[in-house]
């Protein structure tokens, strides 16, 4: 029976090759384009499954599209793509059209033959892992009109041959290591500025060096957007920037340019400027801040400005933001009573020593912390001399009640489940202040939606929410595309909607441009069999075969379809899973232990409210007793955060193996009735950020904060350089470092840990996931996790043990706020946690300021390693005098008797969500 049905599989496989391969006579492709597209097909991996069946052009493969014989547009946005050349698409000499952006494990170079795509006339490459430098042919790519290398590993200078692009509008080469100076033209050589039509130069966050020359801002150019922050530019800014009549945004922060704060009188269109942390001389506000009266943002931190805010700034019509903190400022403000309601005006770190009361009621934002108003009383409104959270937008969650979605689903706004293709939409900027105003989000939605409809796209809903700003200042949102009509995407939609949201094919109120990164999406829907068969057969072939053929596809579906189903079944370890009958695929589980669903609902109550103790995206955490005395934290996962039954394995093998006195322990779990708990000991004395929020009762003088690090960081040595296999833990932060009775701290939660070892290369390329604020950006911006992602995390964690402060307060990231306050000893001292002694007596303080400091570098290579640290802190602790072993005895006073039974909420609450901390929440939804 068996060995017949396989004779018939081969013949069917054999008849099903004929007939693909009799369609191949009647191809339409030009046979050099086929060519080039079957020599992809072999060298990359994760191409859509339609290529290869039937001709390109005339069966529509995926992402191909052509004009006659040729194929003209390659748009492979998001497929996941692997590949190590992208040579051979240099000779699709019809292509008009190459977007590739979104599949990070395509890593080439951008080979000189690219100079053979004469017609191309875009080119987007957005966030692959493309490395090396740009080569001099792209100059003769005389159709060029949008080219976009951002977030790529390209290197050396800017090629001065791109100033033969005449008719290019958009060069965006932001984030990447480019460097150099600006070319610009020279009798024997082109230059950026001979683009007349370049209405976008974006160049942020590169290497380039020198000054910016004067060239390029003559009145003949047609620049919207100038961005050169994040640079190593230096000299002064040409005063004949202000001929750029038609410019919008001008961003200069972060560079090393001197001389005087550019006179901008001319740029009459101009709506954000951004020039902070240069090194301006010294001087007052320009007088352009009130004459410039399209200004929505002005925003010179730390430029050295000086003297009185003159009370006509605050008349501009459209003004949303002014941030001028850090600079020397001085006299009255006086904001008058003519100003814009919902203005945000950051003064903090300045010298104002008075404030000119006009009205009542401020309907405005204001932050005067660190001038000498805030000290004596009474002088400013108390509000403004306060540090208050931000106000963020809260998306509208749909009112489904308590429907919820299995796997990858999630609730669309309308209460059906879909798989949504999901990523982050980063703007440069936004024209508004206030975060909690809907109407921007529904703009956002509203222009998205229709972009996707009139483009024929299959989408039902979007929805753009978790407004953050990064560690950039860029606004970013979590966007969520969900599919219409279906249950998920097709690969065809995934990468034009790639393509649209990355070439920008529209106009948004309220934001500037934007560009997107995707995350890999779970689960295309597959599309080559149903329709597309049926396609070929009508157009190409006669009455017997199409009936034979039908009858061989269907006979072929259904063979494919039990192929499935047995592989589904193999794939569930989990129905032999019961410790009674000890058969084959019982995990290799070192302790941890086995509790039915019925143990884990007797100890909970039946899940009661009163012993849940903590609530995140994935479920819940109940507190529950087991084996009579043993306190455990037990969580739940819900439905839609399950993970598959392998990767839970996974999960209790890796967790069991763990046992460290610094590292939460898991005591058991339990799979059962659809259900999936892990048991992890109880620790009783709540997270760290409690202590430090002051959520928590407990207070941590300096030497319990020392032990604290050190704690801290030998639990993570451990994971790193003992445990075997090694484990890089993805989420370090406050709320996952718990205190235990004696204010031992333990590392909690690996649901996001990845093994180390598997591939070998002593890096793990994946997701991104993880908490903002605590990110590596490295691995942010290269997917590539290492250990080193762990110390960077980690450094933000010490900079919050000694300021007390959240990662990102204000939009400002903690690293950076410390590195400003280092250089001077009054900024130091206001950032130090209040709650903290006077600095003579914090012992090492300066030292572990400049460990965290080490550990948050921007290159993972120059941070230490965890084993570093924890000596490092062994010496610190050393010098101080502090005593290394916890002391028990001393944390024994009543205080901490008392918080222990009064709080409800110490427990293990590592994943809830961080509302109260005063920084955005940011969650990357697991799968
Ligand atoms: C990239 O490649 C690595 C290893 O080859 C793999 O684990 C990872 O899933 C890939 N990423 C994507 C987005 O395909
Ligand atoms: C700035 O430029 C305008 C005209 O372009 C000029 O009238 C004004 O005096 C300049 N301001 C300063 C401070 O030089
Ligand atoms: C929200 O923003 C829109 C657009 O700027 C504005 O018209 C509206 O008045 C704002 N609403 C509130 C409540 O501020």
């Amino acid at each position: 029976m068996k060995s017949s049905w396989k004779m018939d599989s081969r013949i069917l496989d054999y008849l099903m090759l004929v007939l693909i391969q009799s369609i191949a006579i009647l191809a339409v492709t030009d046979n050099n384009d086929f060519a080039v597209l079957t020599a992809l097909r072999s060298s990359w991996t994760n191409l859509p499954r339609n290529w290869g069946d039937g001709d390109p052009c005339d069966s529509n493969w995926e992402g191909v599209n052509c004009t006659g014989t040729r194929v003209t547009n390659l748009s492979l946005a998001g497929m996941g793509l692997v590949g190590r050349s992208i040579s051979d698409v240099s000779s699709l000499t019809a292509l008009q059209s190459l977007d590739l952006s979104n599949n990070v494990n395509l890593s080439a170079i951008l080979p000189p033959s690219i100079g053979n795509l004469r017609n191309l006339s875009v080119l987007i490459l957005i966030h692959c892992s493309f490395y090396g430098p740009i080569p001099d042919s792209i100059g003769s790519l005389q159709q060029l009109v949008y080219i976009s290398l951002l977030g790529n590993r390209f290197t050396g200078p800017i090629p001065p041959s791109i100033g033969n692009l005449s008719r290019l509008s958009w060069l965006d080469l932001s984030d990447n290591n480019i460097n150099g100076s600006i070319p610009v033209s020279s009798e024997t050589s082109p230059g950026l500025d001979r683009l007349l039509n370049a209405r976008h130069f974006h160049f942020s966050r590169n290497q380039l060096s020198g000054s910016v020359p004067s060239q390029l801002f003559s009145s003949n150019m047609s620049l919207l957007h100038a961005r050169f922050d994040g640079n190593l530019l230096e000299g002064s800014i040409p005063p004949n920037l202000s001929n750029l009549r038609s410019l919008n945004e001008l961003y200069l922060a972060n560079n090393n340019f001197n001389g005087n704060i550019p006179n901008l009188t001319g740029l009459i269109n101009l709506t954000y400027v951004d020039m902070s942390n240069n090194s301006f001389s010294a001087s007052g506000v320009p007088e352009w801040f009130s004459s410039l009266q399209s200004l929505t943002t002005i925003i010179m931190e730390n430029t050295r400005l000086q003297g009185q805010i003159p009370v006509d700034v605050f008349t501009l019509p459209q003004l949303e933001t002014m941030n001028l903190s850090n600079n020397n400022l001085t006299g009255t403000l006086n904001i008058g009573n003519s100003y814009r309601n919902n203005i945000t005006l950051d003064l903090r770190n300045n010298s104002i020593t008075n404030f000119q009361q006009s009205t009542t009621n401020y309907n405005m934002d204001v932050e005067l912390v660190g001038n000498p108003v805030c000290n004596t009383n009474g002088r400013a409104p108390s509000r403004f001399c306060s540090i208050e959270d931000p106000r963020v937008f809260i998306p509208r969650l749909s009112n489904c009640g308590a429907m919820s979605c299995r796997g990858d689903a999630v609730l669309t706004p309308t209460c059906q489940c879909s798989r949504p293709y999901t990523g982050t939409i980063h703007f440069y900027s936004v024209s508004f202040s206030n975060l909690q105003n809907v109407s921007y989000f529904n703009s956002l939605n509203g222009t998205l939606m229709s972009l996707f409809l009139s483009d024929g796209l299959p989408v039902n809903s979007v929805i753009a929410s978790n407004p953050v700003i990064d560690l950039y200042s860029y606004m970013q949102f979590t966007l969520q595309i969900f599919p219409s009509g279906q249950d998920s995407f097709e690969r065809r939609s995934v990468s034009r909607i790639g393509f649209l949201l990355n070439r920008q094919p529209f106009h948004l109120q309220y934001f500037g441009p934007s560009f997107f990164i995707d995350q890999p999406y779970c689960c295309f829907s597959g599309s080559n069999n149903s329709s597309h068969v049926g396609i070929i057969v009508g157009v190409t072939i006669g009455g017997f075969i199409l009936v034979l053929m039908i009858v061989l596809a269907g006979i072929y579906a259904y063979r494919q379809k039990k192929k499935a189903k047995r592989a589904m079944d193999m794939n569930n370890p989990f129905p032999s899973w019961d410790p009674e009958k000890e058969s084959g695929a019982v995990p290799q589980l070192h302790g941890a232990k086995w509790f039915s669903f019925e143990d884990m609902r007797k100890c909970t109550n039946n899940f009661s409210e009163t012993n849940c103790v903590g609530v995140g995206g994935y479920g819940k955490v109940y507190k529950g007793t087991v084996d009579t005395s043993h306190v455990v934290a037990i969580k739940r996962a819900q439905q839609g955060s399950m993970q598959g039954a392998h990767e839970f394995k996974t999960e209790i093998e890796l967790l069991s193996r763990i046992h460290h006195k610094n590292v939460v322990s898991l005591v058991g779990f339990c799979y059962e009735q659809g259900e999936q708990m892990l048991v992890y000991e109880y620790i009783s004395n709540g997270t760290l950020k409690d202590c430090l929020s002051g959520k928590s009762e407990l207070k941590l003088d300096w030497n319990k904060r020392l032990r604290i690090a050190l704690d801290a960081a030998k639990g993570l040595s451990y994971l790193h350089e003992l445990a075997d296999p090694p484990i890089i833990h993805r989420d370090i932060k406050s709320t996952n470092i718990l205190l235990d009775s004696h204010l031992v701290a333990k590392v909690a939660d690996f649901g996001l840990s990845k093994l180390v070892g598997d591939t070998g290369k002593g890096y793990v390329s994946t997701q991104v996931k993880g908490t903002l604020g605590y990110m590596d950006p490295e691995y942010y911006m290269t997917q590539q996790l290492t250990e080193k992602s762990d110390v960077y995390s980690f450094g933000v964690v010490l900079l919050e043990l000694v300021t007390g402060r959240a990662p990102i307060q204000h939009g400002k990231h903690i690293v950076r706020l410390v590195q400003e306050a280092m250089g001077d000893t009054k900024n130091f001292d206001q950032i130090i946690d209040p709650n903290l002694d006077s600095r003579a007596k914090l012992g090492g303080l300066e030292k572990l300021v400049d460990l965290a400091m080490g550990c948050v570098k921007e290159f993972s290579v120059d941070r230490p390693t965890m084993g570093e640290v924890v000596r490092e802190i062994e010496n610190i602790m050393e010098l101080a005098n502090v005593d290394k072993k916890t002391n028990h005895t001393e944390f024994s006073s009543s205080s901490f008797e008392k918080s222990t039974d009064e709080s409800p909420l110490r427990s293990y609450v590592a994943e809830e969500f961080d509302e109260s901390y005063g920084s955005f929440p940011f969650r990357v939804e697991r799968n």
